[in-house]
């Protein structure tokens, strides 16, 4: 596997891609590689000739300095799995690599997702996702992108920097890979304890008994049984929540078939985490 760890580097091995006419695939992650980022490798190496994954911590989108400093920081195992799935290039670069001056915001309309969910929780959170993935973008200039339908709002988010500014990748969201107890894989779930990762699957135990009384019952006070069941484990629930799955808005409703997605986000032991299901 061939490593960048800056932009002449991967240019460097892009130009020699692209005179090739190969198709390149793209992975962004945040590293402390599981699963979940592997299968996202993966489909990427099913459909194009060249696959690049990058990891680069973003501390444009993290909310809190505390959350910023924990995230787990694994270099050299990440390295070894992505050898061991043959992927072609790592891009690995520094702040300044990412953000030559320090980098503007990216200028984008994100009003409405904005204001449901992860947004009124991680205040300029989105904006440094968006400023990320746009100069990953600008650099890479990948015919496709992968993303984890894990990151729901993320997937809205990325959709609309997409059609504002990138219409020529194609963007690929990628189911949610889950550990065998139902917990969706997440590198923030190597800070919980062995009994709180067993508390943690009763997060999609939750999602998935909101999902079987679809249509049956009243929506709203369902949810609010559900989310109550949680908080009995300890769970601090932050939302559990119905919304329309291709506007994010939220609902009180059920939406037609396929168009409910109840997004939830807890905290278990200190550690945020969130999943959601789409039905
Ligand atoms: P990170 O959390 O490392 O995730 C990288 C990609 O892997 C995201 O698209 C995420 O949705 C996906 N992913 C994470 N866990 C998954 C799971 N269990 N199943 C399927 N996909 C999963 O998301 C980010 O990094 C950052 O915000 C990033 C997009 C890289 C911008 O900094």
């Amino acid at each position: 596997m061939l490593i960048a760890k800056t932009n002449l580097e991967l240019h460097q091995i892009l130009s020699l891609q692209s005179s090739n006419k190969l198709s390149i695939g793209f992975v962004p992650t945040m590293g402390a590689l599981h699963q979940g980022h592997l299968n996202l490798v993966k489909r990427s190496q099913k459909e194009n000739d060249f696959t690049v994954v990058s990891i680069f911590i973003n501390p444009k989108q993290f909310n809190s300095t505390e959350d910023f400093k924990k995230y787990p920081i694994k270099t050299q195992e990440d390295v070894k799995l992505l050898e061991s799935i043959n992927c072609n290039l790592l891009y690995l670069p520094n702040y300044e690599e990412i953000y030559p001056q320090n980098g503007q915001n990216i200028a984008i309309d994100l009003e409405e997702l904005n204001q449901v969910f992860e947004g009124p929780q991680r205040p300029g959170h989105f904006e440094g996702v968006v400023s990320v993935v746009y100069r990953l973008f600008e650099l890479i200039k990948p015919n496709k992108a992968y993303f984890g339908l894990k990151d729901f709002q993320q997937c809205k988010v990325i959709y609309k920097l997409k059609e504002t500014y990138f219409k020529n990748i194609e963007l690929v969201f990628c189911e949610t890979t889950r550990e065998k107890n139902g917990l969706a894989m997440s590198s923030r779930n190597s800070r919980l304890s062995e009994k709180g990762k067993i508390l943690a699957s009763q997060i999609y135990k939750a999602l998935l008994d909101a999902k079987s009384k679809f249509m049956e019952t009243n929506a709203q006070s369902h949810l609010a049984k559900v989310s109550e069941k949680l908080s009995q484990h300890n769970i601090e629930v932050e939302y559990f929540e119905l919304a329309n799955a291709k506007t994010l808005k939220p609902a009180k409703v059920w939406q037609k078939p396929n168009e409910n997605v109840i997004l939830t986000a807890v905290k278990i032991e200190n550690v945020r985490l969130i999943d959601n299901i789409v039905f």
